[in-house]
């Protein structure tokens, strides 16, 4: 029997543990240096100016619509095909969600759908793409229908750090605002850098920047000017925020996981080519979009079955009674029965993500899997299709 081989896995090194430790060895645990310093390397990767760390990649989404104000009866869009805090921070907002179809090439919402939509219903005040599996949405586009019908822009980049793309002659990194006005990425471990839970929003602005780093914490701000008028205690809300903060902990992890990201990446390319080449032949499968083998840092490898849902069902029930446990990345958030019953959203609303999500795959892939497990997955795959 083979060993256990998950869809993902985080990969600690000796020097994490340390750093970890250091931290509980150090003065502060939470609201401390570790903070500061995961936040610099986030903008020293990205590019981005501002950079504020949170407790988990939801959260950071959260922020960065009450930063933009969302409120009811705003109307914001996302792609179908990602985890359900990318639509859920639009509600928890009391703001109201719909979606764009994806894109079958890149597997990200299509900016031609989105101006479909933005021509032909009430204008969206934001849109959050989702750089699905690590492969950069299309930015550029969807910045430029932003400058035309006037909404703001959450890159959601859970997926996607590490990852860049190319527009115009010049590399951007995910996350650096380039094209948008927020970015999130996530740290949960089975994203290439984890924290153990934790996230961050990035920005270029400001003002955004000053309202997520007050939000995060209550929504309490001390500034000097009131200090000097009451004492250096005192501090006032205008605007209920929350707890948010992440530990210092957590961002020692991060730090430490942000300097092997080189590393982390540049395994993640080898592991799906090594898929690529495998499966490049095999007229029976579609494979991810080729920028993961390249460009993208990938998180996930999602191969479709041209079978259908029936394969697809046979290879995962297949693999897990070999231990290997494959992942389905996701089912169409519109799908959900809350989004359903609330908008009547039906089935056959976005053909190309319900299609995708029928015949769809995340096979292992995380640095620490060694070619012989790329290989087992491989031929036990080849095997029951
Ligand atoms: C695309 C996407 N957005 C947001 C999140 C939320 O991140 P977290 O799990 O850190 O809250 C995830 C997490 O799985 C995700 O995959």
């Amino acid at each position: 029997m083979t060993k256990s081989i998950p869809y993902a896995r985080q990969w600690i090194h000796e020097e994490d543990i340390r750093a970890v430790v250091r931290t509980l060895d150090s003065s502060f645990l939470t609201t401390g240096p570790e903070i500061e310093k995961f936040e610099a390397r986030l903008c020293q990767l990205t590019g981005a100016g501002h950079a504020i760390a949170c407790t988990n990649g939801t959260a950071a989404l959260h922020l960065a619509c009450l930063a933009l104000e969302i409120s009811a009866p705003d109307l914001g869009l996302t792609s179908p095909i990602s985890f359900l805090a990318s639509a859920n921070c639009i509600e928890y907002c009391g703001g109201k969600t719909d979606f764009i179809d994806i894109n079958p090439l890149t597997l990200c919402m299509d900016p031609e759908k989105l101006e479909a939509y933005c021509l032909s219903n009430q204008p969206p005040r934001l849109v959050i793409p989702v750089d699905f599996a690590g492969m950069p949405a299309d930015l550029p586009a969807i910045r430029s229908l932003a400058q035309r019908f006037g909404f703001a822009v959450i890159e959601d980049a859970a997926h996607a750090i590490g990852s860049t793309y190319t527009f115009e002659g010049r590399t951007y990194a995910c996350g650096s605002c380039a094209h948008s006005d927020l970015a999130i990425f996530s740290f949960h471990p089975a994203k290439t850098v984890t924290a153990g839970e934790g996230g961050a929003i990035l920005t270029n602005d400001d003002d955004l920047a000053f309202r997520l780093k007050t939000l995060r914490n209550h929504g309490m701000v001390k500034n000097r000017e009131l200090n000097e008028e009451h004492g250096p205690w005192y501090y006032e809300m205008e605007t209920p925020g929350f707890n948010y903060r992440i530990t210092d902990i957590q961002c020692a992890l991060g730090v430490s996981q942000l300097s092997r990201i080189d590393e982390f990446r540049a395994r993640r390319q080898e592991i799906a080519r090594l898929y690529n080449k495998a499966f490049k032949d095999d007229d029976r499968l579609i494979l991810p979009p080729q920028e993961l083998g390249k460009t993208a840092c990938p998180h996930l490898y999602p191969i479709q079955f041209r079978g259908g849902s029936s394969v697809r069902k046979k290879v995962y029930q297949g693999l897990a009674a070999e231990n290997i446990f494959c992942q389905v990345h996701y089912i169409p958030i519109h799908f959900q029965p809350y989004y359903a019953k609330k908008y009547g959203y039906t089935k056959k609303k976005c053909y190309q993500a319900e299609t995708y999500y029928s015949r769809c795959l995340s096979l292992p892939l995380f640095p620490a899997l060694k070619d012989e497990e790329v290989q087992t997955v491989i031929d036990k795959l080849s095997a029951l299709i």
